[in-house]
């Protein structure tokens, strides 16, 4: 804050203080001269006399214990343009301090919950639950409260996976994150050559095609695809490159929707975690995830 605004702040605090003082002091009872014989002002108004009466003694003490009030808090806490206050109180302190408690109250039980393997903790209730609520806090945002996910955020509850459904891989998924590239092959391919591979990629999960059209596509895919999609189109779960012969899409598997997929490409991107929860809520996430997919102690999933 500059040195004007902070003077400014101090300005109107001081005038709304020094207000305050001033009504105190012209509401006192006025001095006897100014006073008819009979204790009234002279003011009538419909019948009504203004007595001359002080205002009420509880009234004028919190007035004045308001302006005492106002002028100890201003010298302890901050508010007084730029002083700091005397207890140097600031929210950035307040926050770390709750922070800090919350760390001491929760940090142990975490600390355990890392020392334990994710399929064991996915069998862990309790464990589940706080997870559950972490995922919803910052998960559900994008793969859905029920974690099913949506139109290029992957389901996580049906063990089809881009980068694996191994413990340690979906740890490192949510750890560091993760980013698709599927290249745009529009301007590489053109038109036609695109009709003929969807026909074929749309051919490998037993869909009904084209038939000349996907023998021509076979070769394209043969060409351009199965360095990241494998010989078959069964994906690669290192670079997250999707099965295409499962009836799972990611974005969608129309025959338009997949033609679109191979013109424009897809970059989805998975946000990294560990710096934010940090790694032992990153490790409870990934045995919540895990959970999902293979069912807890109870078998309820
Ligand atoms: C901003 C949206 C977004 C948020 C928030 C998000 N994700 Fe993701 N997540 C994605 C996308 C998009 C992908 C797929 C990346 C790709 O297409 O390569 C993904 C992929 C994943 C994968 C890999 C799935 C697979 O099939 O291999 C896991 C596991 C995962 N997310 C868990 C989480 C968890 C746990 C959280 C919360 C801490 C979370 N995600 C928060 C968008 C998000
Ligand atoms: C450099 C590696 C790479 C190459 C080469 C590649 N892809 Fe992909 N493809 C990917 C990745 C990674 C994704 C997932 C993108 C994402 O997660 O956002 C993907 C996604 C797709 C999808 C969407 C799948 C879904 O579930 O919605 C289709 C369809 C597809 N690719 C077809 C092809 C075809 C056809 C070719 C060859 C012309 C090809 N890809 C070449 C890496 C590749």
């Amino acid at each position: 804050m500059s040195s004007f605004w902070s003077g400014w702040i101090i300005t109107i605090v001081m005038i709304n203080i020094l207000g305050c003082a001033a009504l105190l002091w012209w509401t006192r009872r006025m001095p006897l001269d100014h006073v008819d014989e009979d204790n009234t002002t002279g003011h009538v108004y419909d019948g009504i006399k203004e007595y001359n009466n002080p205002l009420p003694r509880w009234w004028m003490w919190m007035f004045i214990s308001t302006i005492v009030f106002a002028l100890g808090y201003l010298a302890l806490f901050p508010g007084f343009g730029n002083y700091p206050g005397m207890l140097g109180w600031t929210s950035h302190k307040e926050h770390d301090i709750g922070v800090a408690e919350l760390e001491a109250k929760y940090g142990p039980m975490y600390a355990a919950f890392y020392k334990e393997s994710i399929p064991d903790l996915a069998k862990d209730d309790k464990a589940m639950r706080i997870g559950q609520r972490l995922f919803l806090n910052n998960c559900a945002a994008c793969h859905g409260s029920d974690a099913r996910g949506a139109r290029g955020f992957p389901n996580l509850t049906d063990n089809d996976w881009l980068y694996g459904g191994e413990p340690d891989r979906i740890e490192q998924s949510i750890r560091y994150g993760r980013q698709g590239a599927m290249p745009t092959w529009g301007p590489i391919l053109g038109d036609e050559k695109i009709k003929e591979v969807a026909n074929y990629v749309l051919s490998l999960s037993g869909r009904d095609v084209d038939n000349a059209l996907a023998a021509q596509g076979k070769i394209v895919f043969q060409t351009n695809c199965v360095a990241c999609h494998g010989p078959e189109g069964k994906g690669n779960t290192m670079i997250g490159a999707p099965n295409l012969t499962d009836t799972i899409w990611l974005y969608g598997g129309s025959k338009s929707t997949v033609i679109q997929s191979i013109t424009q490409g897809r970059q989805g991107r998975m946000p990294a975690w560990l710096d934010r929860l940090g790694k032992e809520k990153v490790h409870l996430l990934a045995a919540y995830v895990y959970s999902l997919s293979h069912g807890n102690a109870q078998g309820s999933m």
